[in-house]
């Protein structure tokens, strides 16, 4: 998977990322408040979220197809100290299985574009559906993808500039080629590691591909897989959904039945 050679980047590329400040509070806030009963995160990456819920006393599922990225998140939660905390479980999302039915299952930080085509989406959504108890929730955030957004997307950023672990000058860039039609993104992002003098020694290239679903899309999709909706908001602040304002698809769904 793409995210086996993004590992070594995955942590430059959230803490640059405009989205990460307010969706870390967001889901934080969602996993402190959830009901008793396993909480699980599709695609727990290096345990940004899920090693800050940990400290935080949580017992914490997380389900991740990249062995790079589990072998980020272990250590960096046995440094923090909570790795007992953590059940992580290799798999993919369409086939995961869990030991007992979920009280909350999320998929944070524009996760669920990395499923690229409708079937794709569809499987991770039933079967996240079956490893819900009855009345469980599904909480995760989608692009809302305008013109200026795509503009934007497709100029070359420089990211970040900081010392690699060998203490080289490192760049860090990104630019993405959006295909509006298909509903597909390709991140491309490059690093550059320079000498003293600040010549080139290296560049890396790390691929990331995406696809979008507009809200009407992401709705039927939702009930296809059996979800009740019970909202959608615009931003990590709870902003009701509104297409003209809308920074982001945060979806709040249930399955029928009474916890
Ligand atoms: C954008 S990162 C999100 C990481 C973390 N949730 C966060 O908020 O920082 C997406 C993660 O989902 C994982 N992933 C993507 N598609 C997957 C799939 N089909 N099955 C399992 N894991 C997947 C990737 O390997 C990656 O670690």
């Amino acid at each position: 998977m793409e995210y086996d050679r993004f590992a070594g980047v995955f942590g430059v590329w959230a803490a640059t990322a405009e989205s990460t400040t307010a969706n870390r509070a967001f889901y934080l806030e969602a996993y402190a408040h959830a009901p008793e009963g396993p909480v699980v995160e599709m695609g727990v990456g290096d345990g940004r979220l899920v090693i800050e819920a940990a400290r935080a006393g949580r017992t914490m599922h997380g389900v991740e197809g990249s062995g790079a990225m589990l072998n980020v998140c272990r250590s960096r939660a046995a440094d923090a100290g909570v790795l007992d905390r953590l059940v992580l479980i290799h798999a993919d999302f369409t086939t995961f299985t869990l030991p007992e039915p979920a009280a909350l299952v999320t998929m944070p930080y524009h996760t669920m574009p990395h499923l690229l085509d409708r079937a794709t989406k569809l499987a991770a959504l039933r079967q996240i559906h079956s490893q819900l108890r009855p009345g469980g929730h599904f909480l995760f955030d989608d692009f809302i993808i305008t013109p200026s957004v795509i503009d934007r997307m497709r100029e070359v950023q420089l990211r970040a500039r900081y010392r690699n672990a060998a203490g080289q000058d490192t760049l860090f860039w990104v630019t993405s080629i959006v295909d509006e039609a298909a509903q597909r993104i390709e991140a491309v992002t490059w690093e550059d590691t320079l000498d003293s003098e600040g010549v080139l020694l290296r560049r890396q290239y790390r691929p990331l591909t995406f696809s979008w679903q507009r809200p009407e899309q992401a709705e039927a999709l939702l009930r296809e897989a059996g979800f009740v909706i019970e909202g959608c908001w615009g931003d990590f602040h709870r902003t009701p959904f509104d297409l003209g304002s809308a920074e982001e698809q945060v979806w709040l769904v249930r399955k029928e039945g009474q916890s």
